[in-house]
């Protein structure tokens, strides 16, 4: 297979156009061929991420043949060599042509390995690799509409525990719960908490296991994810955690929980509105909604200078607004922002909400939601 990429960046047959500016040209067909080789080196790491082959690389730390490489990680010599390649000529890997050995610099290991967690930005990767798998269904909803549902995304779950594990997980003790006065001190004396749309449930089961005189319950419309939880739960000996099946647009409990936590879990939602009145009146008075979405602004002209919003777009365009249409849902997008939010927070009934934001965390905002 060859693909169509010009030999030279020379001016095109468009540059006797009056305002034709030929600079500009030249430097964005430079930019352009930078995404092709950019958007090649996501698909190589995120196999080096699902094979081992970065952490096998790690481990060696010292220049390697690719052999050595291989047994490391248990592989396919002839495929190990040709992700090298690439790799060596992205820029990852270093390669010594005298000895014909590989290293991985420690300061690169250290984005892109499972040792540097919660910074394995390797991982994060993988969903650059399940987009590919879905893109004839989006191309579909380009032109027909509809949406593609969750059931069709392979390993959306497991790699998503993963990616909520480095940024909510890892950050809960020190950063996430500390942002409400006194919510360590309850949880330790003993509430009843709630985390709607909680996926695998990874942050809830770490929570059971710090506050063992709280209950806690997930709820997620997902079987295959909430199986996985209780199956992960029961392995870790924890009894004061459940996960339930629950679509978050019919809550019908009322005024049971002390606390809700919503992870990433509003954005993507079939009808967020009916997720967040339920969520109201699931809470006691005087109870929180702690609630981690997506940091953008509504208004696309504010999310030009955000650091990683192409990404957020297209992950926008390739699940969490088409999960949403797949179901004739209201689509609000990765992107749907602070005053949309604040916005509707205020409609479903909370009447003080501050935003928190943290400073290694450029991805989300953190909601801390009362009723009064
Ligand atoms: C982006 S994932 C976040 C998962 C988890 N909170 C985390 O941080 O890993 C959104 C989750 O919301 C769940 N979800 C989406 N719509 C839902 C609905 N209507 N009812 C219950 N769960 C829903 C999905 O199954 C998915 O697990």
């Amino acid at each position: 297979m060859s693909a169509s990429i010009p030999a030279t960046l020379a001016p095109s047959e468009n540059s006797e156009e009056a305002g034709f500016d030929a600079a500009r040209h030249e430097a964005f067909g430079q930019r352009v061929v930078g995404m092709l080789n950019d958007a090649s080196l996501t698909f190589m790491l995120s196999i080096g991420h699902r094979t081992g082959l970065l952490d096998a690389m790690r481990r060696l730390d010292r220049p390697a043949a690719t052999h050595e490489i291989a047994d490391e990680a248990g592989l396919e010599e002839r495929y190990v060599r040709e992700w090298l390649g690439a790799l060596v000529t992205g820029r990852v890997v270093e390669y010594c042509p005298e000895t014909r050995t590989y290293s991985l610099p420690a300061e690169h290991a250290a984005w892109l390995t499972r040792a540097a967690t919660p910074n394995n930005m390797a991982g994060v990767m993988q969903f650059m690799a399940m987009f590919g798998k879905i893109e004839d269904h989006v191309h579909d909803c380009f032109q027909n509409g509809g949406g593609v549902p969750y059931e069709r995304f392979e390993r959306f779950h497991e790699i998503m525990a993963e990616e909520s594990f480095q940024t909510v997980v890892a950050a809960l003790d020190d950063y996430v719960l500390p942002l409400v006065d006194g919510l360590v001190e309850s949880l330790e004396r003993g509430i009843d908490a709630v985390d709607v749309g909680c996926g695998r449930g990874l942050a809830l089961m770490h929570m059971a296991g710090r506050f063992p005189k709280s209950n806690f319950v997930g709820y997620d419309f997902s079987n295959e994810a909430i199986e996985w939880a209780n199956d992960e739960a029961a392995r870790r000996g924890l009894s004061n955690i459940r996960f339930e099946v629950r679509d978050a647009a019919k809550l019908d409990d009322q005024g049971r929980f002390d606390v809700v936590f919503a992870f990433d879990a509003i954005h993507d939602q079939i009808d967020p509105h009916a997720m967040l009145a339920g969520i109201s009146r699931a809470l006691k008075n005087d109870g929180l909604f702690l609630a981690q979405d997506i940091r953008s602004s509504s208004h696309l002209e504010k999310n030009l200078e955000h650091p990683v919003a192409p990404f957020l777009y297209t992950i926008s365009t390739m699940h969490c607004m088409t999960v949403s249409l797949a179901h004739a849902g209201c689509g609000l997008g990765t992107c749907w922002g602070e005053e949309l939010a604040l916005k509707m927070l205020k409609e479903a009934g909370f009447h003080d909400v501050v935003v928190h934001t943290l400073e290694h965390d450029i991805m989300n905002n953190y909601y801390v939601c009362r009723k009064q």
